[in-house]
């Protein structure tokens, strides 16, 4: 896809952006987005019909939350990066993005308490920062409801492991041929586990005040940095989203500090899901915005949530961000970009197809511009 100049000057989205070594053409990101299709944890073929399909020459693709190790799943049939079976499975997928001119990262994801033993590896509890269980379910946001069961809290002596995972699961994904990794720090899952004073009840040095909370999430970021270089490496945090029971007393101060302690790492970006969503999907109206971080940090800045049209070039023409992610329509308009540019109506999206195995259905059937009446 080409925008000529008087498209690119009405449409900020549509505006070319260097994001470190890379040239984007665009600035419409495809969110990270779980399907639920890789059987036994492993991608599968249908997947390269999937993204090569969301994927423009010089657009910016981040993969679903991928696993990376055997303790970090806890939703059905997501895939993961911790085996050579699973490294090779991504490859003619990442080519086939790459063949199409995409740039494509692959998120990497532990769930820590929001799973259960039949998740776990010889039925073991799940690990967390905290032995408190999440008492909610997560049906909301339309997931084959996982029945939580209590964490076992990490001992201090185990935390440097689970950072190893981290490690290793960068490396195979630069292995199986992905641009780089963002690290998943969002919505409840093992970082954000650690982050959040709802839910980080720990007495050691990685529990209790804010430093110590953020430790766990900058030790990932610097084994990464040290294992595949900082221009490969994103990070998604959430600080406003109480998804999966974790709330912050000081979300602001969090998202803050974080952004101002990634600086040190010199990570390719930080990327926030902002404050309109505080479930998923569910758009609220907050006295807070991403403002704050996208000025503290030096990266690149991506912003999520519930953004329309409208509100991504606002803040892109605004400069409160550099570019967007997309999820959910992004899912149901494989040619979003497109129809940004050509302001055409959108798909809208099933919900009910979101987390379902089929191959095809809700996942690659969205019809495109051309064929739709
Ligand atoms: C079906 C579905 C799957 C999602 N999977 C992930 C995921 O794997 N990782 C993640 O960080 N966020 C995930 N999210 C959140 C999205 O990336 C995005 O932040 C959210 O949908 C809000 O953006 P939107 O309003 O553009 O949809 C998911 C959302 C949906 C609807």
């Amino acid at each position: 896809m080409a925008f000529n100049d008087r498209e690119q000057a009405k449409i900020p989205l549509l505006t070319p952006y260097k994001m470190g070594k890379f040239e984007l053409s665009h600035r419409v990101v495809l969110a990270p987005l779980t399907r639920c299709r890789s059987f036994g944890n492993v991608p599968q073929p249908h997947a390269i019909l999937y993204y090569t399909q969301r994927t423009t020459k010089g657009g910016f693709l981040i993969a679903e939350a991928t696993g990376v190790s055997d303790t970090a799943q806890g939703y059905r049939a997501t895939p993961g990066i911790w085996t050579k079976e699973q490294v090779e499975a991504w490859k003619p997928i990442v080519d086939a993005v790459h063949a199409k001119g995409g740039i494509f990262f692959c998120q990497i994801w532990h769930v820590g308490r929001a799973s259960n033993t039949g998740y776990q590896p010889n039925g073991q509890a799940p690990i967390s920062s905290t032995e408190k269980g999440i008492m909610n379910s997560v049906e909301a946001n339309g997931i084959d409801v996982p029945r939580f069961t209590p964490p076992r809290k990490l001992t201090t002596q185990e935390i440097p492991l689970v950072v190893d995972d981290f490690r290793v699961a960068a490396r195979n994904a630069i292995e199986a041929g992905f641009d780089g990794v963002e690290i998943h720090g969002a919505h409840g899952y093992l970082i954000e586990q650690f982050l959040k004073d709802g839910v980080n009840d720990r007495t050691d040095e990685y529990g209790g005040s804010l430093e110590n909370r953020c430790r766990f999430a900058l030790e990932v970021v610097d084994a990464i940095v040290k294992e595949i270089g900082a221009d490969k490496v994103g990070i998604r945090l959430s600080p406003f989203i109480e998804f999966n029971a974790s709330a912050d007393s000081n979300p602001n101060a969090l998202g803050l500090y974080m952004a101002e302690s990634l600086n040190k790492y010199k990570i390719l970006y930080c990327h926030m899901v902002g404050p309109m969503m505080k479930e998923v999907g569910v758009k609220v109206e907050s006295p807070y915005t991403l403002v704050p971080m996208r000025k503290a940090f030096k990266g690149t800045f991506i912003s999520a949530g519930g953004y329309d049209m409208e509100d991504g070039n606002n803040a892109v023409a605004k400069k409160e961000t550099d570019l967007v992610a997309y999820g959910r329509s992004f899912l149901a308009n494989p040619d979003l970009p497109k129809r940004f540019q050509l302001s055409a109506p959108l798909n809208n999206y099933n919900w009910e197809t979101y987390y379902t195995p089929d191959p095809v259905l809700g996942y690659t059937d969205y019809p495109f511009l051309e064929t739709t009446v």
